[in-house]
């Protein structure tokens, strides 16, 4: 059993993998307090007491009234609330009918099941029986008439502790969630950095890593949206930990909203990890016998660095929160319009496009933005579902029928959560979108949002969609989301519910994705929110796959894709080869160069293949035949960072290794040749090292030993942008 309650002691062990979790139950008090997170502990012998530190005064709660508030301030207590006393990070924060905001959760019961329930209109891992273990601590603050279900669930062969909680009001009047974080964590310890994600439009998600200072280091995001700016991903990391050695405690929020991460160091140098919904602007009215259900967090527990911490989270998600039929398939090799022709196309140029691309191996045509209402730029439209048959002579089947007579699929955009004011949408229903009465709510990129909140505006748009979808052979979905958002004002919503717009929106989202994938699961739906604004696990449970970034240069995608790969799999990336000068940066790279950063993620074109240079046109097959000859491996493997640009301002490397071992791809890329240099070393990771692996290419051979600890010697490569792959077999 993988969780499992010591009466004696009053403990709860946690055991997933490698890892063990500890809880206690101080006595008297029944509080919860948290004892330890990492390695794997013996079942005996654990002081959870002196651990917790219940017995140093002047922190000793039961004989020291006195000084309670010393107990309050430095006990490391499992789900901290707000008001009485504990002045660190606090998850919980309420305010009850009376005006007070002081909640004090004491432990009540427990239950302990095999297997893994999921979380009501949320996304959330998922596991058999037999993969997992769940526990759920029962709390509640009497006075109050407020109880709060804590959720853990271990995962039997991963390092994986999941947490989410519940909350339901027992009581007769009403109670406002002011904010419900979902998990907190204190680790002990005076030497942590702190690695997050950051970035922008065209830059998202790349690392940084700090060292963790006293005070509280935030990490959020308040647009609507997981964000380009910030990943609900953070990490902490002993600060001698490496890619390979060292512990790190990777936490990663399964949600695609509002989010807010903490860590706080505090006076006496313990560290407090909270995440959840950012409370900014969250405020939810809980009425007497409603139940409120906070999101997933992961917990990911390495002693192997934070390569290990990596390939953790990539084993759990693919095989636990990923769905549908493409979650463990090749996907088809896509060309995108986008950057090929823009808003200026027509079908005539699509099928152009397509009869080009069938002829050297591509399958599936996408179209992207543009083909509905009066869309011609990004001014107009958005919310008209409605086939542009200006531009599409012969309507959405006729094209998909042609596109399919090539032996190719067809996909096609959405952007169903805006609406553009010049729109037949918004002139039927100007309420509709988010805004507060009164005020003109900002534009961006011309566009407005649709107050998915209310049913009736979800019902017309899925019907649209619905519609297009049901018409035509259309097996594959691009969901955009083009802007974050503003000016939170719902017409739907009552008054003491606005503080529920952002929360609502987010379910709503997911509702609406939920059922597209019902309705139509042979559909590949791929997420998009102006590039990767929106690239988390919750929305991983819908679609396997994100576009990664508006920017495809293959230079700029290499620190965008070792960020992303940080935590997801890079069967969920999103990446093209596209057109030079780059649109985004102007950089000229060499079309194979291209193809190498591509294949490491879902692979396509993102191109007007008929206007390319010919000498660029004829590697397209090749590129195609090391895609299918590689993809189960890199979709599959094991992840390993080896170099990084951003670091070394030289070249950039990482290999994907079989799970039994038996076969490596490296992809190594030289952005910058040095003049009057040698060659390179790089060692490999994960091999057998008692194997010989086999250079499928030069028939030259090496010990695993060898190519782990002296390393491959990667010949200088003339030219910048200048890359190549290695494909070494046992
Ligand atoms: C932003 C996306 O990231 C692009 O790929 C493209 O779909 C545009 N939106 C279309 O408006």
């Amino acid at each position: 059993m993988g969780i499992q309650y010591f009466e004696k002691q009053k403990i709860f062990k946690l055991d997933a993998g490698n890892t063990s979790y500890i809880i206690g139950i101080v006595d008297e008090e029944r509080f919860l307090g948290h004892v330890y997170y990492g390695r794997r502990l013996s079942d005996d012998g654990i002081p959870a007491e002196s651990l917790m530190r219940i017995n140093e005064r002047p922190f000793v709660p039961s004989d020291n009234n006195r000084d309670r508030i010393s107990f309050y301030e430095t006990f490391p207590f499992e789900y901290p609330t707000h008001g009485i006393g504990d002045y660190r990070e606090t998850c919980l924060e309420i305010l009850d009918s009376s005006g007070h905001s002081t909640c004090r959760l004491q432990y009540v019961s427990h239950s302990i099941f095999r297997g893994k329930r999921p979380l009501d209109g949320l996304p959330a891992t998922f596991a058999d029986e037999a993969d997992c273990t769940t526990l759920e601590i029962v709390c509640s603050d009497d006075l109050l008439g407020l109880e709060a279900v804590l959720v853990y669930t271990a995962f039997e062969n991963l390092d994986v502790i999941t947490r989410s909680i519940r909350l339901i009001n027992n009581s007769k009047a009403p109670i406002y969630l002011e904010k419900v974080l979902s998990c907190c964590t204190d680790l002990d310890g005076d030497n942590f950095d702190i690695i997050s994600l950051h970035g922008a439009w065209g830059r998202e998600r790349h690392v940084q890593r700090l060292p963790a200072g006293l005070g509280r280091s935030v990490f959020s995001s308040g647009r609507g949206e997981s964000s380009h700016q910030c990943n609900p991903f953070v990490a902490v990391a002993a600060s001698d930990a490496t890619e390979d050695f060292g512990e790190v405690y990777g936490f990663n929020f399964v949600y695609s909203g509002n989010f807010y991460a903490c860590c706080e160091r505090s006076q006496f140098e313990t560290n407090r990890v909270v995440m959840g919904i950012n409370p900014t602007g969250f405020r939810w009215l809980l009425e007497p016998g409603q139940v409120f259900t906070a999101p997933e967090v992961v917990m990911v527990y390495s002693c192997e660095g934070i390569g290990g911490m990596t390939r953790t989270f990539h084993d759990l998600y693919r095989g636990h929160l990923i769905r549908g039929r493409y979650r463990d398939k090749k996907r088809p090799i896509l060309i995108n319009n986008w950057e090929g022709t823009y808003f200026d196309f027509d079908t005539e140029k699509l099928l152009s496009i397509a009869r080009e691309a069938s002829s050297l191996g591509i399958e599936m045509l996408v179209m992207d933005d543009g083909w509905f209402g009066k869309r011609n730029n990004d001014e107009c439209s958005l919310g008209d579902w409605v086939v542009n048959e200006d531009k599409l002579k012969g309507g959405m089947k006729h094209l998909v029928d042609e596109v399919n007579k090539l032996g190719m699929g067809f996909g096609v955009w959405f952007e169903p959560e805006m609406v553009s004011p010049d729109s037949d949408l918004y002139r039927a229903h100007p309420d509709w979108c988010i805004h507060v009465p009164g005020r003109t709510p900002a534009l961006s990129r011309n566009q407005c949002v649709l107050d998915m909140t209310n049913p009736e505006v979800v019902e017309a748009v899925y019907g649209m969609m619905k519609k297009i979808l049901s018409e035509a052979n259309i097996t594959y979905v691009k969901w955009d989301m083009n802007r974050a958002l503003s000016d939170l004002g719902s017409n739907w919503l009552p008054a003491e519910r606005q503080g529920e717009i952002s929360h609502r929106y987010m379910l709503a989202v997911y509702g609406m994705m939920d059922r597209l994938t019902t309705d139509f699961p042979h559909i590949l739906l791929e997420n998009c929110s102006s590039g990767g604004a929106r690239y988390d696990p919750g929305i991983l449970y819908y679609s396997p796959q994100i576009w990664c970034s508006d920017v495809t240069d293959a230079v700029g995608r290499l620190e965008i894709q070792r960020g992303t790969a940080m935590v997801y799999p890079l069967s969920t990336m999103g990446a093209h080869v596209s057109d030079c000068p780059n649109h985004a940066v102007g950089r000229v790279t060499p079309f194979e160069t291209r193809g190498y950063v591509a294949l490491s993620g879902t692979f396509g074109y993102e191109l007007d293949v008929t206007r390319i240079p010919e000498e660029d046109r004829k590697l397209i097959p090749e590129q195609i035949r090391l895609y299918h000859k590689y993809n189960d491996l890199i979709r599959r493997g094991d992840y390993y960072r080896l170099a990084a640009y951003s670091e070394n301002n030289i070249d950039d490397a990482w290999a994907v290794v079989s799970k039994d071992k038996s076969e490596v791809l490296l992809t190594y890329i030289q952005v910058l040749q040095r003049p009057n240099y040698r060659s390179r070393r790089l060692r490999l990771k994960g091999l057998d090292e008692n194997a010989v692996y086999t250079d499928m290419q030069t028939g030259e051979t090496y010990s695993g030993s060898a190519l782990m600890y002296a390393g491959l010697n990667i010949t200088e490569l003339h030219g910048d942008f200048k890359g190549k792959l290695i494909h070494l077999k046992k």
